[in-house]
């Protein structure tokens, strides 16, 4: 009890923003329908990830700082836990011989583009290629190594599933706390008080290979497949090939993808699977191991699907003051289950969600900013209302 915040969600957002927040000296409690343990849960995003550091980003925009931010953060990360974190080459492939250098390519080492030559083709057959050197990630257990850090520094995972946003400020594990930070997904679609019609999931569909002799990641990713400004209603699958080795002793490949707008299904398509194996085999033969012929030598290890929590306008990371016990906010408040706590008071939530498919590469830098939000808000509040 005491918390000065509570974290709603355990996904990447949510347990790193609660680091950031507990590396403040800041006592805070997570509160979560899917926790880290959950892997196999589809309605939890984090563990379906790539993952890996590519920045889609535009050069000078906020979310280009927490991109670039967390890719600098991960090098600690790599240096103490090579087995989630490491460094390795990246081949982006392009059709356009003109292809320009991206805006990190001075933060990430070794960038420079190739233009395909007889002797030396490039992935695919592709013209061009962008390469450089950029982490990849294993999710699943990056999920487990942030809560364990939580947890041995005693921060509370609890599960609970809300109906309301107001219900966090006054729950019986917690008790009453004054300031919320929001790291749903999804989840902000319905969450009265919040009801963010701008969430959409993005579906994404993944192979899960076994193939120890691929270590470079390749990426031939369509440019659609960033949510466009402004974008309205259902649009058409993108595909995608992508490879993303994973770190660690298993030697797994992540194989994708897709982008599959405002579809909620979370089957895997086989007809999907087959034409993912096909175009990663077509960009790294070696996917099928040394004695392999064809994209049906590949060894699968999972089908995944994964909804991205995407949100037009992109991610929303701001301060919200509110009231409780007062009126009944938000356009569906006569839903919400009674408030355990009818005394007015007032309250702020820092909503810190919507990254779609970019949540690991921005997740060090956009907490390090919530993490700023919380702090200043709690510096608003006259240390006499916090009795
Ligand atoms: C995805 C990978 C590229 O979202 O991060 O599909």
């Amino acid at each position: 009890m005491g918390f000065d915040a509570l974290v709603l969600g355990a996904g990447v957002y949510g347990l790193s923003i609660a680091t950031e927040l507990t590396n403040r000296g800041l006592k805070v409690a997570i509160v979560a329908r899917d926790l880290p343990e959950d892997l196999t849960s589809t309605g939890f995003a984090s563990p379906w990830a790539g993952c890996n550091w590519q920045s889609f980003e535009v050069a000078g925009t906020p979310d280009a700082e927490w991109d670039a931010i967390t890719f600098k953060k991960l090098a600690v990360v790599a240096r103490e836990h090579p087995d989630l974190c490491k460094l390795i080459p990246f081949v982006v492939v392009s059709d356009d011989p003109n292809e320009p250098l991206p805006w990190y390519s001075s933060l990430v080492p070794n960038c420079r583009k190739i233009d395909a030559t007889p002797e030396a083709p490039l992935p695919g057959g592709f013209p061009t290629s962008i390469n450089f050197d950029s982490y990849i990630l294993h999710a699943p257990n990056y999920l487990q190594h942030l809560a364990k850090g939580l947890r041995d520094r005693g921060v509370p995972i609890i599960r609970r599933r809300l109906a309301s946003l107001d219900e966090a400020y006054d729950l019986p594990e917690t008790g009453s706390v004054d300031l919320v930070v929001n790291a749903l997904a999804l989840g902000n679609r319905s969450l009265i008080g919040v009801e963010d019609d701008k969430m959409y999931p993005a579906g994404g569909q993944t192979v899960l290979v076994k193939a120890p002799l691929v270590n470079t990641c390749v990426m031939s990713v369509d440019k659609v497949f960033d949510p466009l400004p402004g974008t309205t209603g259902p649009a058409p699958i993108s595909e995608m090939a992508y490879i993303i080795p994973r770190p660690g002793p298993e030697g797994t490949v992540i194989l994708g993808g897709t982008y599959n707008r405002d579809n909620h299904s979370v089957l895997p398509d086989l007809a999907t699977a087959e034409r993912i194996l096909q175009d990663c085999y077509a960009l790294e033969p070696l996917l099928a191991g040394p004695g392999g012929k064809s994209w049906r030598d590949i060894e699968v290890v999972a089908h995944n699907v994964g909804l991205r929590p995407a949100r037009k306008g992109g991610v929303r990371l701001e301060v919200e003051q509110r009231e409780l016990g007062g009126a009944p906010a938000g356009a569906h408040a006569h839903l919400a289950p009674p408030s355990r706590a009818p005394r007015r008071r007032k309250v702020a939530v820092v909503h810190a969600y919507g990254p779609g498919g970019k949540g690991y590469q921005s997740s060090i830098g956009l907490a390090e900013k919530a993490a700023d939000l919380v702090v200043g808000q709690l510096a608003r509040v006259p240390a006499a209302s916090k009795l």
